[in-house]
């Protein structure tokens, strides 16, 4: 256990000093794998709670720990977090941090986070009962303050708050997996199962008959409609959870991506679905459009590369780590794939356009704007009978009056919720 403790240790550190996502920091540090669920866990819940974690540390601290004395720090808060939040008992939580803080520092700070860890072990109801304000850092409380009101920011806040569910996209007979996986069927289509437990042992993995998939990220596809037959560019295809809707839908797929090593894991999740290979791509989109000259295709799909802020419940890493820049700066590559993406398509082509952003700069605007220099695109409504193929329940209220997918993290609260994703579907007209 001590061993998994010093591993999140150095995984925080790296998170919130790099300002890198948690997969990224697990593959430096690299977790052994009989820890990596606890190790998981542990992250996820210190960064979810962060917020309350450093305000109720800084109110113990006179002044901050010396640069090399950081670790301690990264330290602490894990050890709050299974006090506050996973009942680890007390004496195991106080022995393990202040020995592994003892030997990552000394006597001394060791003596400090002994201190504190006891207060906060005796002060734990009153900081629970307490601890309702804190939550989103002030930066990424901005962006959502920009585009959401003070009542969607609270439920946006409620929703992320706990460990989501696991969404899957089946081949086929969605009915019949819901039962044999104890899932729940979703309206999409989607599976949703419980979290917890190795993916690749659940029955139907390994026989390729399903793969991960949050619901909110299996709606954009679904608005194209019928695409049997159809020739689709998907722009920015990797790892492959939209380019095998499309195929699994019997459209001919091109599946463009910059990113050799996300195409690799784009080909093995195709081979393990048993789904026929799409022409794969390994280019940057803007030269692959710039020279475009080939048969021009019937629908593009740019799955643009973006914040990423919409998928908070799964990374709550995103909340320390982006800020508005990042969204500035994806938002000007997302106009750029959407202006160049024009000339690969026919006349009467779709343009399906979507994102995994909260933020309305990288969807709603970015599409407003584009319609705007672009008089010779409309915008096709997207409805709810093109997402609500089951009817279990309404999805009205993800579709915008102007006819976009906006999905939010407390959407389809009682059952879980989803990922914030936007879409929009322009057709090129003459
Ligand atoms: C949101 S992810 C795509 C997810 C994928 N569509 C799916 O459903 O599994 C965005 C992808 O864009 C790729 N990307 C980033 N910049 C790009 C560019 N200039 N041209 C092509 N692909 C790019 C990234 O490598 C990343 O795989």
């Amino acid at each position: 256990m001590s061993e998994s403790r010093s591993t999140a240790v150095l995984i925080l550190e790296n998170i919130l000093k790099r300002h890198i996502f948690f997969s990224e920091a697990k593959n430096r540090d690299s977790v052994a794998p009989q820890d990596a669920a606890f190790v998981n866990m542990l992250v996820l819940t210190t960064l979810r709670r962060l917020s309350v974690l450093k305000k109720e540390l800084s109110r113990r601290m006179k002044k901050k720990l010396p640069e090399k004395m950081a670790s301690a720090e990264y330290a602490l808060y894990l050890a709050m977090a299974e006090i506050l939040y996973m009942n680890t008992p007390e004496y195991a939580v106080l022995n393990s941090y202040v020995d592994l803080i003892k030997k990552q520092t000394d006597k001394y700070i060791a003596g400090f986070a002994n201190a504190v860890l006891r207060k906060i072990c005796a002060e734990k109801e009153s900081i629970l009962q307490n601890s309702g304000g804190e939550f989103f850092p002030q930066e990424f409380f901005r962006i959502l303050n920009r585009d959401y009101n003070k009542r969607a920011v609270g439920k946006i806040r409620e929703a992320v708050q706990h460990e989501p569910p696991l969404d899957i996209t089946v081949k086929k007979d969605p009915e019949r997996w819901a039962a044999r996986l104890n899932g729940r069927l979703m309206p999409n289509g989607s599976v949703r199962i419980a979290a917890g437990g190795r993916i690749s042992e659940l029955p139907g993995y390994i026989s390729g008959d399903w793969w991960v998939q949050d619901i909110a990220a299996s709606l954009p596809v679904l608005a194209l409609g019928d695409v049997k037959g159809l020739r689709v560019l998907d722009m920015c295809a990797a790892p492959g959870g939209k380019t095998a809707q499309l195929l699994n839908a019997g459209a001919e797929v091109t599946s463009l991506d910059i990113s050799e090593s996300r195409l690799k894991t784009l080909k093995d999740n195709i081979a393990r679905l048993g789904l026929p290979m799409p022409e794969i791509i390994c280019a940057d989109g803007l030269d692959y459009l710039e020279k475009f000259r080939g048969v021009k295709y019937d629908a593009i799909l740019l799955d643009a590369p973006c914040s990423a802020t919409g998928t908070l419940r799964r990374h709550p890493e995103i909340m320390h780590i982006k800020c508005l820049r990042d969204i500035e700066k994806q938002a000007l590559l997302q106009t750029e794939l959407l202006n160049a993406s024009v000339g690969a398509l026919r006349q009467n082509g779709t343009l399906l356009y979507c994102v995994c952003s909260i933020s309305k700069d990288e969807g709603e605007k970015q599409i407003r704007e584009f319609l705007k220099t672009h008089r010779y695109f409309r915008l096709l409504p997207i409805t709810e009978r093109d997402i609500n193929l089951f009817g279990t329940e309404s999805l009205a209220d993800l579709i915008t009056p102007e006819g976009f997918l906006r999905t939010l993290p407390f959407h389809l609260a009682s059952a879980g919720g989803m990922d914030s994703f936007f879409a929009a579907k322009l057709q090129k007209v003459a």
